[in-house]
């Protein structure tokens, strides 16, 4: 999903962008991964494992990739002496803390997943590389599925629909991302941010906005986490402070609001 995106976004600036992918490129293979950082200036990883409730039964796998290929990828980016922006998320968090997120809070994942991003990060930190980590959380955007293509289906079915309104945060697109992306690689910036698309929702507060915006009328119903049992626990609180990124930036970050309107005038 992101990788479209910020592809897109870097090839409209002008750089020459080399793209590898599952099949033929699988981050977990060393050679794989040390003739694509040879041929790269600077690496940008947005590979990952990304189920976040498949995680639970395969994590190993997930550890693979996102953990163990992570800090390979800066072991080699380091002898080379190549940048890497790497992405990560609010799932390192447990989201009990009563207020945003800074990027001094300590992390403690829920999940599988959480704990193979978390070890990532920790890993890269360790290679001694040149890093970036962007943490991001509830993306969406034109490309792949998530939380709002999930919704509009759910809409279509015509049957009431159920959004759990204890889980808060901001979904954030994913051509936000992109473009933070951006100032991230052109500075070669270093170290941990939290980004996110500016202001805070429940989940059902996202969906309530989504609604509102289409032609057909959609029975929107309140539910807890608690009673949508899932593989994965989730944290309630997503919140991220996106201080420190922010005063790295030219202009405010935009609200999820405005990102949202501008994704569904789109679709
Ligand atoms: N989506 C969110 O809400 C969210 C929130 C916070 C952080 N993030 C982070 O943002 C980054 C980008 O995620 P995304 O949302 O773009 O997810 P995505 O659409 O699932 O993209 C991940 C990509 O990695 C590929 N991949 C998986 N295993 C690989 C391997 N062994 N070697 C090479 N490629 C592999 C996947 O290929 P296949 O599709 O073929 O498996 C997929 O194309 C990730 O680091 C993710 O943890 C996402």
């Amino acid at each position: 999903m992101l990788a479209t995106e910020l592809t897109a976004a870097l090839r409209r600036q002008g750089f020459d962008v080399q793209i590898h992918d599952l099949p033929e490129f699988d981050i977990s293979n060393v050679e794989h991964l040390r003739q694509a950082v040879d041929a790269a200036d600077v690496v940008i990883n947005c590979a990952a494992f990304t189920n976040v409730d498949g995680a639970e039964s395969q994590s190993e796998l997930a550890h693979r990739v996102n953990a163990e290929a992570v800090g390979r990828l800066g072991e080699i980016a380091r002898k080379s002496g190549k940048w890497v922006l790497h992405y990560s998320t609010d799932f390192v968090f447990d989201g009990r803390l009563d207020r945003p997120y800074a990027e001094t809070d300590a992390p403690n994942p829920l999940s599988q997943y959480g704990k193979s991003k978390l070890a990532g990060e920790r890993l890269l930190e360790a290679s001694g590389c040149a890093y970036c980590i962007l943490r991001l959380q509830w993306t969406y955007g034109p490309n792949g599925n998530h939380f709002i293509t999930k919704l509009l289906k759910r809409a279509q079915s015509g049957g009431p629909v159920s959004v759990v309104d204890d889980q808060v945060g901001a979904p954030t697109a994913t051509a936000e991302v992109a473009k933070t992306s951006l100032k991230m690689v052109e500075k070669r910036i270093t170290g941990l941010y939290h980004f996110a698309n500016a202001g805070y929702a429940s989940r059902y507060d996202v969906a309530a906005f989504v609604f509102e915006r289409l032609p057909q009328r959609v029975a929107l119903n309140r539910c807890r986490t608690a009673d949508y049992p899932a593989p994965a626990a989730r944290p309630l609180n997503s919140r991220f402070d996106c201080r420190k990124i922010q005063a790295l930036l030219d202009e405010p970050i935009k609200s999820w609001q405005e990102s949202m309107e501008q994704y569904l005038r789109q679709l």
